[in-house]
């Protein structure tokens, strides 16, 4: 049995082959029982905390046991001065919880959450749960704090339910989903940007005094992606310890973390507390969010593929979960607004001759969108563009053979619109105040049931009309001066919650009305590339950016937490309309195929010989598809640190490696990229020139072709990839 429950001792041992959990139920000297967090991170026994003395109250005045134990539940107003998880205040607005253990449950497999994304089994032998039972007797509060074990991976997701039980209202005024302490000091690592350039990995001291990561702009954000990880000063790519912390969320949230007078390290992970406050009338529930936590022993790769494993498997859901992802061709770089029914129809025509399965039409088919000034929410189709209808349009694409999809901006209106003339209350404002813009649109109050039935009903209403095999959904602006006509000044503090459990609802009620459709997630590229997306979108576009270089560094970040097979990526034009470089077509589709593989450029401006290149890469993808989205991606050198940057993926007996040089250096050795974790045997090249054994291409390493005889150097801005496959 994974979960343990030693009665003799009083700890909980959540026991994997790769980690261990322990947490011990402690009398506190006020006659509480509560639950420390005593242990996570490499297995071990209860035994280890045999010997263990907890600090008792210390002689200086202020500073209580409760400063210093490392609650499983921390809460506010009681002298834990550390970053609490939950905080609630009484009927008289007194914010002091003080949580009594009173049991537990363990059970095979894991509840769903109601009305948020979160990780799931097919079979209750997949994981096990532990559920921790807490009340505060003064006001009747009760709360249930989940440890899921997965058994495959060994990653533990935590979060927790909060319950009046009691006689009067309660607000709680912060509800984080997970805290854990460490002894030690830790380096925080995350993934910060901003439009365009998302996942950059930084990398700093936690600090005494806290380190927050944050988003209050009511998307996970391009800024700061929802996911740090803790780890030792000596921990790389392969080795050391790692503590991976993801939030399974989409909205608003924070990740503290703080090293304390004792140098233990504290994280709270969960919403974002500075703009938040949820009313509880007896008998009324709250929810957290989940967060994924994930122990390694052997480097940030190791923990990366199995936040992969997990969240292609345990969390991408549905249909397109498991099978092989389109190569689409999307018309927004081609054309932007400007398009008709017969451009449409060229690009379409010469995409399905390259080998495209889905031609995509972006933005500005609706309503009288010439440019972003208006239509947000009229999702009729313009018919001076399409005199057709979609339908004529969807029937023509389809008889070229290829799949139709089209771009949707549900959460969005302008008040240039059919929409914002009917119920201009449906938009998110403060009354009053002065609107900051931001690309000519406003957000709908997805808070409200009728704007989520409606927005159900148009959107479903347009993919069953329009025969619609594929949806990209957008979202472009962050929340500024926002309110809910409909929300009580009680409730508003908790709007940016009840947003993001609108937006789930509508997608949930969506892929399930239209479970066949594939759902791309973007905001404004990577926006919100987070696994609460994934948990409805098996596929996100990960950044505006597509330029070829740009990429290596974006997409290298991003896979510190999510899948390749999760990750949109294109080939685009030249000059690249984001940053104006020129890359060979080459090197865009060697980056691009990292991913899922897709294009954005208008194919019929292509020459001859560049159309037949893409007809090459098409074909070549296709073959290794599986490869590519099913293999374990391993980093082998970054992009942030070097002017050469690699990765190989290994599935089963194929092995394919990447590397790409961003500007060619003069006069140097050959360069050895030394592979990873390969099983024992030979390596055989697909044309069979070749053979490596593993120890050579693991321990001497492979030469990449970067260091050529000056006549055959391959330059600036070049890609080079390789296919083996193991021979017996
Ligand atoms: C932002 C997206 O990220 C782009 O790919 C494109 O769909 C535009 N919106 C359309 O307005």
């Amino acid at each position: 049995m994974p979960i343990q429950y030693d009665a003799q001792g009083r700890i909980f041992h959540i026991q994997h082959t790769v980690t261990s959990m322990l947490l011990s139920v402690e009398t506190l000297p006020n006659g509480y029982d509560t639950v420390l967090f005593r242990h996570f991170g490499a297995p071990v026994s209860p035994d280890c905390l045999q010997d263990e003395e907890l600090q008792r109250d210390r002689w200086i005045s202020f500073d209580s046991y409760h400063a210093a134990y490392p609650y499983a539940l921390p809460t506010a107003g009681h002298g834990d001065f550390r970053p609490a998880q939950l905080s609630v205040r009484d009927k008289d607005g007194i914010n002091c919880t003080l949580l009594h253990y009173t049991g537990y449950e363990i059970y095979d497999g894991k509840q769903p959450l109601c009305g948020l994304p979160a990780t799931y089994v097919e079979q209750e032998s997949e994981a096990v749960t532990l559920v921790l039972l807490f009340c505060d007797p003064f006001t009747g509060v009760t709360v249930r704090s989940s440890y899921t074990l997965f058994e495959e991976s060994g990653a533990i997701a935590v979060h927790c339910s909060i319950t009046n039980n009691g006689e009067y209202p309660v607000t709680v005024t912060k509800a984080m989903s997970v805290s854990i302490t460490l002894p030690g000091d830790y380096d925080l690592l995350h993934l910060h940007g901003a439009w365009a350039r998302e996942c950059t990995v930084e990398r700093a001291p936690a600090m005494h005094g806290e380190r927050v990561i944050r988003s209050r702009r009511g998307a996970s954000s391009h800024q700061h992606n929802p996911f740090a990880v803790l780890l030792p000063r000596g921990t790389g790519e392969f080795e050391g310890e790692a503590f991976g912390v993801s939030l399974v969320y989409s909205g608003s949230y924070s990740i503290t973390a703080e090293q304390d007078e004792l140098d233990q390290t504290r994280l709270v992970a969960g919403i974002n507390e500075e703009d938040f406050a949820w009313p509880l009338a007896v008998g009324e529930s709250f929810q957290t969010p989940e967060v994924v936590l994930l122990y390694t022993a052997n480097g940030l790769n190791d923990m990366s593929q199995r936040y992969h494993q997990l969240y292609r498997t345990h969390l991408c859901r549905g249909y397109w979960r498991d099978r092989a992802r389109p190569v689409l061709f999307n018309n927004w770089e081609a054309t932007y607004f400007h398009f008709n029914q017969e451009k449409l129809l060229t690009i379409a025509k010469s995409a399905a001759e390259l080998g495209a399965e889905l031609f995509v039409l972006d933005d500005g088919w609706f309503g009288k969108r010439d440019d972003d000034t208006t239509s947000l929410g009229d999702w009729v189709e313009d018919t001076a563009k399409l005199p057709g209808g979609l339908k004529e349009l969807s029937d023509q694409i389809h008889a070229l053979g290829l799949q139709f999809g089209l771009w949707f901006e549900p959460e969005m209106i302008s008040v240039r619109s059919r929409l914002y003339e009917q119920h201009p209350d449906w938009l998110l404002c403060a009354p009053n105040r002065p609107m900051t813009p931001s690309r000519n649109q406003h957000i709908l109050d997805f808070s409200r049931a009728d704007v989520q039935d409606y927005m159900i009903d148009t959107v479903s209403d347009v993919l069953r009309r329009g025969g619609i095999d594929y949806v990209k959904w957008d979202m472009n602006r962050h929340f500024s001066e926002i309110g809910s006509a409909q929300l009580s000044a009680q409730q508003q503090p908790g709007l940016h919650h009840r947003y993001i459990l609108g937006v789930y609802r509508v997608m949930e009620a969506l892929t399930r009305r239209h479970p066949h459709v594939l759902f791309e997630g973007c905001s404004g590229g990577g926006g919100r590339l987070d696994p609460g997306m994934l948990f409805y979108m098996p596929q996100i576009w990960v950044s505006d950016n597509s330029d070829a270089v740009a990429r290596l560094s974006i997409q290298y970040g991003a896979s510190l937490v999510y899948p390749p097979s999760a990750m949109c990526c294109h080939v685009s034009a030249v000059p690249n309309h984001q940053v104006l470089r020129v890359t060979s077509l080459d090197l865009r589709g060697k980056v691009a195929m990292s991913g899922v593989l897709g294009y954005q450029l208008d194919p019929t401006a292509l020459s001859d010989a560049e159309r037949a290149e893409i007809r090459a890469q098409i074909t070549l993808y296709k073959e290794l598809r599986h490869i590519l989205s099913d293999g374990t991606f391993t980093r082998l050198q970054s992009p942030f640190e070097q002017n050469v940057c690699a990765w190989q993926i290994v599935h089963g007996d194929d092995l394919l490696v990447f590397a790409f040089q961003t500007l060619q250096i003069a006069n140097r050795l050959p360069m050895k990229l030394r592979l990873h974790g390969l099983l024992k045997g030979h390596y055989q090249t697909a044309d069979h020139s070749k053979t490596y054994s593993s120890d050579d291409l693991c321990a001497h390493g492979l030469v990449i072709p970067f260091t050529r005889p000056h006549d055959q150097l391959l330059g600036d801005f070049s890609g080079w990839m390789m296919h083996c496959k193991r021979v017996k």
